[in-house]
């Protein structure tokens, strides 16, 4: 036997590092020396978590690995999560994990099973202008401030805004109205403007820093809107596939962000009229088929007359498609 093959009989067998828990770091995965954990720390991929969850092709390029090495540094970092099926029971009691964000509207919670925005999953709002799609980002930025037992989950929020249109001063009215000491919301909120989609991608990227380096507990994060940039950008036939793509990383860096730190996310969308519709309501969400699996629940909101706003569950895994009546006022949401 060469000494090639030793070394690679000796990684196979000593493949399964002999720590627990916490202790193991991404440099106890086979192959991962200081280099290649730099490269990927580089990357945001500071856990073992991050890469087992990460496509195979990513890993690759992040740390120039080749596809067997990536492959093997992924396979190895699920087996030390253990990463299997889990009985339809387990996942019942993971479910008793989730929390819950008021939007402070009965009806409206309701329409979303009862308690609000869910943990863990990807809530999107999409309608016309003024339907109140940010209103209720601002809302939820303020409730997710709130003790549990108040419909909140006393939590830090992430608002990424692309159009501009965060106002602080709004807060402070919501906060007041919620009953929340409007200089403490301000400063629980953590805003960044993105001036492009790939800045949009970097600040969701970023979210995990503010987490684990900065030790901010963000239950919410939201993105107002979510495809404003990326339909500016990218305009005419020829780059939507370009444009798809990259929307897909960018969901999956949400979702991603959700299953780790077990957050809510809430985005907003625009609408377009469908050509191929002459019955009914011809409004549909921009975005395709990407983020329409992405989206977990999905709302279409309607601006009736006055502060009236409609929200119509369009889409949930478990709920049935239904319409809730809301008012968009000084306070903020109110049935
Ligand atoms: N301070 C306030 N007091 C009362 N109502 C307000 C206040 N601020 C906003 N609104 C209501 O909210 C509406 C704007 O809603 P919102 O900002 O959520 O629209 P949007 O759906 O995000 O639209 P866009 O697509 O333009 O971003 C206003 O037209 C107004 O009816
Ligand atoms: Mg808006």
């Amino acid at each position: 036997m060469n000494e090639e093959d030793m070394l690679e009989e000796f990684d196979e067998t000593d493949e399964t590092p002999k720590k627990h828990g916490d202790d193991i770091t991404i440099e106890d995965l086979p192959g991962v020396g200081p280099k290649t954990a730099e490269k990927l720390v580089d990357a945001g991929f500071n856990d073992l978590m991050s890469i087992a969850v990460t496509p195979v092709g990513d890993l690759m390029a992040a740390a120039d690995l080749t596809d067997s090495a990536g492959r093997k540094i992924i396979n190895a970092a699920r087996k030390l999560l253990e990463m299997n099926f889990m009985s339809a029971e387990e996942m019942k009691e993971k479910r008793k994990s989730v929390g819950f964000i008021t939007t402070s509207s009965e009806n409206f919670d309701n329409l979303l099973g009862g308690k609000g925005v869910e943990t863990q999953a990807l809530t999107e709002c999409y309608g016309k202008f003024a339907s109140g799609k940010s209103q209720v980002g601002f809302q939820l930025a303020v409730n997710a401030q709130l003790p549990i037992k108040k419909g909140g989950l006393d939590a830090d929020v992430v608002f990424i805004d692309t159009e501009g249109t965060f106002r602080p001063e709004r807060i402070e009215q919501i906060a007041e109205a919620a009953g929340i000491d409007p200089e403490k919301a301000l400063k629980r909120i953590h805003i960044a403007r993105a001036f492009s989609s790939d800045h949009q991608m970097l600040l969701a990227e970023k979210v995990p820093e503010l987490i684990e380096q900065e030790g901010k507990n963000v239950k919410l994060v939201i993105v107002d809107s979510l495809m404003g940039l990326f339909r500016s950008e990218f305009i005419g036939r020829g780059t939507l596939a370009t444009r798809q793509q990259k929307l897909n990383k960018h969901l999956h860096t949400l979702q991603r962000l959700a299953d780790r730190f077990q957050l809510a996310i809430y985005i907003t969308n625009q609408v377009m009229a469908r050509p191929d519709i002459f019955f009914g309501d011809p409004t549909t969400a921009v975005g395709g088929h990407v983020l329409a699996h992405a989206a977990t629940f999905r709302v279409y909101l309607r601006k009736s007359k006055g502060t009236k706003r409609i929200a119509r569950l369009v889409d949930s895994p478990s709920l049935p498609e239904s319409e809730a009546v809301f008012t968009v006022d000084t306070c903020g949401v109110r049935d």
